[in-house]
């Protein structure tokens, strides 16, 4: 792939409004990314899709929502005070610091000191949780944290789902939400960031009585990330592997983690995870709270701790891997093929002329029609080649002109992104086609 693959989407995704840098008119803040008029559109598109893949059609998920702040001791329960680190090193020379394990950007750091023997320091640890205070005085009995997964919310209402719905196991809680961390190495667009969405399942199974019986929701889980990455966000599944995470290198509350893992244009990374969290958040929460985490069977009375798998997919990292695989570049013709159902706009409509108010009522009356089921968008501005690439570029999967035959026949010119073919379809036709594309 072109080296300066990452420039060109970064470039195109300011310009077309899907990604801005934050507070860009004070100089910036590193890493810190705004989502524009197509950005957002995109985001909700796979918000959307996700909720309704893996919650309104089963029955075995329901969602929520939760605070982003809690009271602290929930990561105390959770390990986060004590585990939630990087190892940090600092070049004693310019006082840089990078997590221990990104060899590649020590390597990288030393070129810069040219013929320098750099001195590191010893490796400290460092906790990702951002830190703020509640009230006015900036007291360490204040202090609390911006939530750095999404999942602990889930686990600390687990008695009030159970309380409140009727779910039995195997069931799921589900939850799409902002998550903060203070990582010493972001980078990469909206790769690593400091604030970024998480879309998280926390599965819970009886107690299995032996490794088949976790071993077989996990594969499930593996399957259904496999299916949610390559048919539903449309990735290219030559690009994805999974990695089976060894003991040493998983997070301190996962017995089993597999990353998937995606080519991206700066080297093969995480875009996903699945872990096997066992009993271990429900367990600490008990221990901590002094409150009953167990789940009640109704039939034979038993009281335990269900078991977890987690699925849990980041929101910001979809989309990067979704700019990354959409974008087409063909003799200056630049596509983003997304698939329809994640595209901002579904279709645009074209007047052929601006100066003809026949031609416009007629467009008009379309795009008006259009806009009740989808984001369209309507363009009367230069000659029509230049605005399918506008188009284009902004991964628009149709285009519909409105010409003087329309006037005549009421057919229309539909012509298709990614084939660049044009037909004639009836006016009455277009908003089933564009239909029959989410499929
Ligand atoms: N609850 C489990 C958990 O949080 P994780 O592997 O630390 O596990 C899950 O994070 C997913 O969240 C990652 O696979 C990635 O998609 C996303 N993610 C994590 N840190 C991120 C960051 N700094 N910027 C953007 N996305 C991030």
């Amino acid at each position: 792939m072109d080296n300066n693959i990452m420039e060109k989407i970064t470039s195109l995704c300011k310009r077309r409004g899907f990604i801005y840098p934050n507070s860009e008119i004070y100089g910036g803040l590193s890493n810190s990314w705004d989502f524009g008029p197509l950005g957002v559109e995109l985001k909700n598109n796979i918000k959307l899709l996700w909720w309704k893949k893996f919650v309104r059609s089963r029955n075995d998920i329901v969602g929520m929502d939760a605070a982003i702040i809690s009271n602290p001791k929930v990561w105390e329960a959770s390990g986060h005070i004590a585990n939630f680190t990087d190892p940090l090193v600092e070049c004693k020379i310019c006082h840089q610091r990078f997590r221990e394990d990104f060899k590649d950007q020590i390597k990288n750091h030393e070129s810069i000191h040219k013929g320098i023997k750099i001195v590191w320091t010893e490796a400290k640890k460092f906790n990702l949780m951002f830190k703020t205070f509640i009230g006015p005085a900036e007291d360490k009995a204040d202090t609390v944290y911006l939530r750095p997964e999404t999942a602990q919310s889930i686990f600390i209402n687990f008695k009030n789902v159970l309380s409140s719905t009727r779910v039995k196991l195997p069931f799921g809680i589900a939850q799409i939400g902002k998550a903060f961390r203070n990582e010493i190495t972001p980078g990469n667009f909206i790769f690593r960031t400091r604030e970024f969405e998480q879309m998280e399942i926390e599965y819970f199974i009886p107690v299995p009585k032996n490794e088949i019986e976790w071993q077989k929701h996990f594969t499930y889980w593996q399957e259904q990330i496999h299916d949610w990455m390559e048919n539903n966000l449309g990735l290219n599944s030559e690009k994805i592997y999974d990695n089976d995470i060894p003991d040493a290198d998983r997070s301190h509350y996962s017995k089993k983690t597999i990353d998937f893992e995606y080519d991206f244009p700066f080297g093969r990374k995480e875009l996903f995870g699945l872990a096997y969290r066992a009993d271990y958040d429900l367990k600490n929460h008990e221990k901590k709270s002094g409150k009953n985490m167990k789940y009640r069977d109704m039939e034979s009375g038993e009281e335990f701790w269900p078991h977890v798998i987690e699925p849990s997919m980041g929101l910001d990292r979809s989309i990067l891997a979704v700019l990354i695989d959409s974008y087409k570049e063909n003799n200056n013709r630049i596509v983003m093929s997304f698939k329809s159902s994640l595209a901002p706009y579904k279709a645009a409509v074209f007047p052929l002329l601006s100066n003809k108010p026949e031609l416009i009522n007629k467009a008009k009356s379309l795009y008006d029609i259009l806009r009740q089921s989808f984001m369209v968008a309507w363009d009367d501005r230069g000659n029509i080649g230049k605005r399918y690439a506008s188009q284009d570029e902004a991964g628009t999967p149709y285009c519909i002109t409105i010409d003087f035959q329309t006037l005549e026949d009421n057919t229309v010119t539909i012509r298709e992104r990614d084939s660049m073919n044009q037909r004639r379809v009836d006016f009455n036709e277009v908003d089933s086609i564009i239909y029959n594309s989410l499929k």
